[in-house]
């Protein structure tokens, strides 16, 4: 009765709980009769439209199941998403590890590997969009630039350009192998493969740093005591690496992670925890990695546990971040925004 007496108080208290309340996450990927199983999320964005990238598990959540490059897009800032298209893949081949990156000319580069397997890839493939991830260019083959790391698996997350306009990208040849940089200073014309084996890596995200350094953020498997991400800086554009250490403040279950720079501060993604693929959390760093925040929560429940984020431009106080999670459906890929 109190209740009903005070409409208004009620749809105060109402409005509040609701800002309160985090927006539920928005779906991109899930599954349906021709893709079983989305998996491995990257995000970028040209202008106001934000792209979504993840592979087409077509049979199953299997490494090795046959799988296309996928494409969402939104011009909303992630409130509603298109059906997802098939870029490349005729669902019998295996297209595995997009990563996407837009180059300071409104470009959309996309590499990825195809394979017959789950370890290394047998060849490096690029598409390009030169008209906002519209429509894509058919498949140039790079894997002649690669040398002797053909099938080097990239990312995945987003690539970047260099203030240098270097285009740099960055992946993982095989389980825990090693990770090797690769760039183009003819915006992607040619490719050129670095020699400076980070060893014992495996997937990896990177970020150009506010001095011009850049940081490689890496999966390992629990090589070091504290449990957490391994960090590499390059002074020379990525072309060297002389030192890997540990970052204590960001611990990892062992899984992908994402990280991007806005403005003066750097955003990372991951599971925030050192044992289970739970607790999406991005934390932010003001000091180029030196410190990192405690993070904001994006979603706690066991999942898959890859994400990626992209930046600024989504609003002015918010990024947005594509991350795997399961329910009833299987395995989803999510979109939600965090606070910049
Ligand atoms: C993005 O916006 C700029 C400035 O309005 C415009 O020149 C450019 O064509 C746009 N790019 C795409 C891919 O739509
Ligand atoms: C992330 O994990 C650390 C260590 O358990 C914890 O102190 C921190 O509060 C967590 N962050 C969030 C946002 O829950």
């Amino acid at each position: 009765m109190t209740f009903l007496a005070h409409p208004r108080t009620a749809l105060v208290l109402l409005g509040v709980l609701f800002a309160l309340s985090r927006a539920a996450p928005t779906d991109v990927f899930s599954p349906s009769s021709t893709i079983a199983c989305p998996r491995i999320p990257s995000i970028v964005r040209v202008n106001t439209t934000l792209l979504a990238f993840a592979e087409g598990r077509h049979e199953s959540c299997s490494d090795g199941s046959p799988k296309s490059l996928i494409v969402s897009r939104s011009t909303d800032a992630g409130s509603t998403w298109s059906e997802p298209e098939i870029l490349v893949g005729d669902s019998k081949i295996i297209i595995g590890n997009p990563m996407p990156l837009v180059t300071s000319s409104g470009d959309v580069l996309v590499q990825y590997i195809t394979a017959s397997g789950s370890a290394v890839g047998d060849a490096n493939y690029m598409i390009r969009s030169t008209d906002g991830g519209n429509t894509f260019s058919a498949p140039v083959d790079i894997s002649s630039f690669l040398g002797d790391f053909v099938g080097i698996m990239p990312g995945p997350s987003s690539a970047v350009e260099l203030s240098s306009g270097r285009l740099l990208f960055a992946g993982h040849y095989g389980p825990y192998q090693f990770d090797l940089t690769w760039w183009s200073d003819d915006d992607g014309l040619t490719w050129t493969i670095s020699d400076d084996k980070l060893e014992g890596m495996d997937e990896v995200a990177v970020v150009e740093l506010q001095d011009g350094r850049l940081m490689l953020n890496m999966r390992t498997n629990h090589l070091d005591p504290c449990n957490c991400r391994a960090v590499a800086i390059s002074s020379d554009g990525g072309e060297t690496f002389p030192e890997i250490t540990y970052d204590p403040a960001l611990i990892e279950p062992v899984c992908q992670g994402s990280i991007v720079s806005v403005n003066d501060a750097l955003y990372f993604s991951n599971p925030n925890s050192t044992s289970a693929r739970v607790d999406i959390t991005v934390k932010k760093s003001v000091d180029d990695g030196a410190t990192w925040s405690d993070g904001e929560l994006i979603w706690a429940d066991a999942g898959p546990g890859y994400s990626g984020l992209v930046g600024g431009g989504v609003s002015e106080t918010q990024g947005g971040i594509v991350f795997e999670r399961s329910d009833d459906r299987g395995d989803v890929i999510s979109f939600a925004l965090y606070q910049l």
